[in-house]
């Protein structure tokens, strides 16, 4: 795609609605006016410094204070140069003091087995975890994974994948989590560049009542080979196996072991490593929308302070709250909003191990009502299937206990927005719609709800410290209510550090397209009101007869039919504009696909956003291609519109059956 006019990105879905906090929120809440927001805003960009030494000093306990908040020398920031501290004695040992030692730090609900039978239920308290992850820390010491090594964690969603990353953090070690249903190959990549020493896996996970053979994965990753002939994992000394589906492996003498017989053979006690700020706390594999998977490396106290202060004011954390992020720790989002932030606020986090629609599509209310879930934080692919799946789920459980909704991921369509809020939230809970990436470590575009009102599709204003600005090809703002370049003009503390082992692609693809600034590669706009909407990718912005259309737009669009569940737009090389739109639509349940729909979907798009954006095609589909985290892949569906083959890496799909039946759509 030719990039040089993406500044002229016609951006032309206009929502009007508006809905402010009620006065009740806002009375209770941390940050209680929108001018309360505006008056700390305007001081954490006018005097950084200040603004993040006083959070750095509230928010954290420190073994050494530091002696420069900020050293910035582009592309490489340091911030609290100088100061040590441990994120697992920050989310765990500086609470066992306080009320808080005795409080749920996380529970667990694992899925339900295939015969119906009930998920287990875990609940570990502060003093609980603390044990937990003291006891693991000494194994991966034991073991010889030292200060500064790697280890890969490739567990299914169970708390001990929340305690093996703690220990890691305890020891010093840097995690790397690769998300359970990645396969054989990509953990073998991902060993290779981080050259870790240490697998953390579990025999298999549960998933829709199958059993994912995880131990067998790590095996065959450990044998596969590069085109040289050389082994992928050969940095691999230890695997240690946390028994979970009871399905049959194998334990090679000497490289691999227990975890349940290892933690019985080692002592309690365990005093956090003392790191430095700048240490490095994780490597987190993001693959992006092409090419190879990019090490993303965060470190530790910036991050630490950025997941603390947005979980406290973005979620408006309440001491008895129960907060559910719906994401698998093996995403950045689990990271932030399971993990760590959760815990570093002395929260109670709630972990679920299966899927939305296992047994039945009602699984999410049933916890909700369960464990009277207050904050619901998911993405809008999954509202997207409940609206699918239809409002009779939901409406057979008590969600009286929420209080607050959070999306994440992708833009959230205002139909989906509002169904959201009417039917999970009861019209009484606001939405928090949150702008970040892998690589900002935590929220950066986002309402705070007792301050800013909200619009459905956008994620309104910046965090404290966080300067955005909708720039065109030369950097320079563009005028309010055209689209641009998303760009962030100033460091934060929870900003990436890097990408493992290629400084020089770090500076590249963050540091290079716009000067001065990191470069976000996602389209935007900023309304009137200085809101920003945020169109999606770069890349998924096309040229369509000199419009420069946000597919996110489009998708949008059709998704306001009643008719459709799904849609997904991607561009096809055209003679004559540039590019045409072709748009692959899923239908709800019931309705069906006829020639006769095509033209009524084309014009509904024309009328919801003008003639520009009609597609050129629209293909029934009876599901999209999705990575696991829900995605959809949009490389995939742009090969299928040009009518080529499926070429490039596909390990990523979640069901590969969908790309043949794809293909085989008629026109
Ligand atoms: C990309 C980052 C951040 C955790 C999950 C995804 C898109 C994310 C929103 C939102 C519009 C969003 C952007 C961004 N995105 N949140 N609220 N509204 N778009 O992390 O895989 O690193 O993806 O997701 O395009 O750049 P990720």
């Amino acid at each position: 795609m030719d990039k040089s006019k993406v500044a002229n990105i016609t951006s032309v879905l206009q929502e009007q609605r508006v809905f402010p906090p009620t006065k009740e929120l806002s009375r209770q809440a941390h940050i209680k006016s929108l001018a309360e927001y505006r008056a700390l805003y305007s001081e954490s960009i006018r005097s950084p410094e200040r603004f993040w030494a006083r959070q750095a000093k509230t928010e954290l306990v420190w073994f050494k204070p530091w002696s420069k908040v900020l050293q910035w020398k582009l592309p490489i920031a340091k911030w609290f140069v100088g100061g040590k501290l441990n994120v697992s004695h920050n989310c765990l040992d500086r609470h066992l003091d306080t009320p808080i030692a005795n409080k749920a730090a996380l529970i667990w609900e694992g899925e339900p087995a295939a015969d119906g039978k009930p998920g287990e239920e875990r609940v570990f308290t502060y003093r609980q975890l603390h044990r937990e992850v003291c006891r693991f820390a000494n194994v991966l010491k034991k073991h010889g994974l030292q200060k500064g090594d790697r280890a890969i964690i490739y567990l299914p969603m169970v708390p001990e994948a929340a305690i093996a990353m703690l220990a890691c953090a305890r020891i010093g070690a840097v995690h790397s989590v690769v998300f359970g249903g990645f396969s054989a190959q990509s953990v073998a990549d991902r060993i290779a560049d981080s050259q870790a020493r240490m697998v953390i896996t579990a025999d298999g996970g549960f998933r829709r009542g199958a059993v994912v053979p995880l131990k067998r994965n790590v095996d065959e990753a450990l044998t596969i080979k590069d085109a040289n002939g050389h082994l992928l994992a050969k940095s691999i000394e230890r695997v240690i196996v946390l028994r979970r589906a009871q399905n049959e492996i194998q334990m090679e003498t000497g490289r691999d072991f227990w975890w349940h017989e290892e933690i019985g053979k080692v002592d309690a006690a365990s005093a956090p490593e003392k790191m430095d700020s700048e240490a490095p706390l994780f490597i987190l594999y993001t693959s992006g929308s092409t090419g190879k998977p990019k090490g993303i490396l965060h470190t530790t106290a910036g991050y630490l302070l950025g997941v603390k202060l947005t979980m406290k004011y973005v979620f408006d954390l309440k001491e008895t709250d129960v907060f559910w992020c719906t994401a698998d720790v093996g995403w950045v989002t689990g990271h932030s909003y399971v993990v760590y932030g959760p815990l570093a606020n002395g929260g109670t986090s709630l972990m679920y191990e299966g899927a939305p629609n296992w047994p039945e599509p009602d699984r999410f209310w049933h916890i909700v009502s369960k464990y009277r879930v207050n904050v619901l934080y998911t993405a809008p692919t999954a509202i997207r299937a409940f609206m699918k799946w239809g409002v009779d789920w939901p409406k057979r459980h008590d969600l009286s206990s929420l209080r607050l909704l959070g999306t994440v991921g992708e833009p959230i369509n205002p139909e989906a927005w509002i169904w959201y809020h009417e039917i999970i939230g009861g019209k009484r809970c606001p939405i928090v719609d949150t702008w970040w990436q892998t690589e900002t470590g935590a929220i950066m575009i986002t309402p705070l709800p007792g301050a800013i009102p909200t619009k459905p599709g956008s994620a309104t204003l910046p965090f404290f410290g966080v300067l955005p600005e909708v720039v065109d090809e030369a950097g320079v703002v563009v005028p309010r209510n055209s689209g641009g370049k998303l760009a962030i003009r100033k460091p934060w503390p929870s900003m990436l550090r890097g990408i493992w082992g290629d400084p020089q692609r770090y500076k590249e693809i963050y540091w290079s397209e716009i000067k001065g600034s990191y470069f976000t590669g996602d389209g935007a706009r900023q309304d009137k009101d200085g809101y920003f909407w945020i169109v999606g990718r770069i890349d998924d912005v096309l040229n369509v007869a000199g419009h420069r259309i946000g597919t996110a737009e489009v998708e949008s669009a059709l998704v306001s039919n009643q008719k459709v569940a799904e849609a997904a737009v991607v561009g096809r090389p055209d003679d004559l504009k540039g590019q045409a739109l072709v748009a692959f639509v899923t239908l709800k349940t019931g309705v069906p696909a006829e020639a006769s729909l095509r033209e009524e979907l084309r014009n509904h798009v024309s009328k919801e956003i003008g003639p520009v954006a009609k597609p050129d095609d629209i293909r029934f589909a009876e599901a999209l291609p999705k990575t696991r985290s829900g995605k959809i892949m949009r490389r995939l569906l742009k090969q299928i519109a040009a009518g080529g083959e499926i070429k490039g890496d596909t390990t990523t799909l979640e069901d590969f059956s969908v790309l043949a039946r794809l293909s085989a759509v008629e026109e």
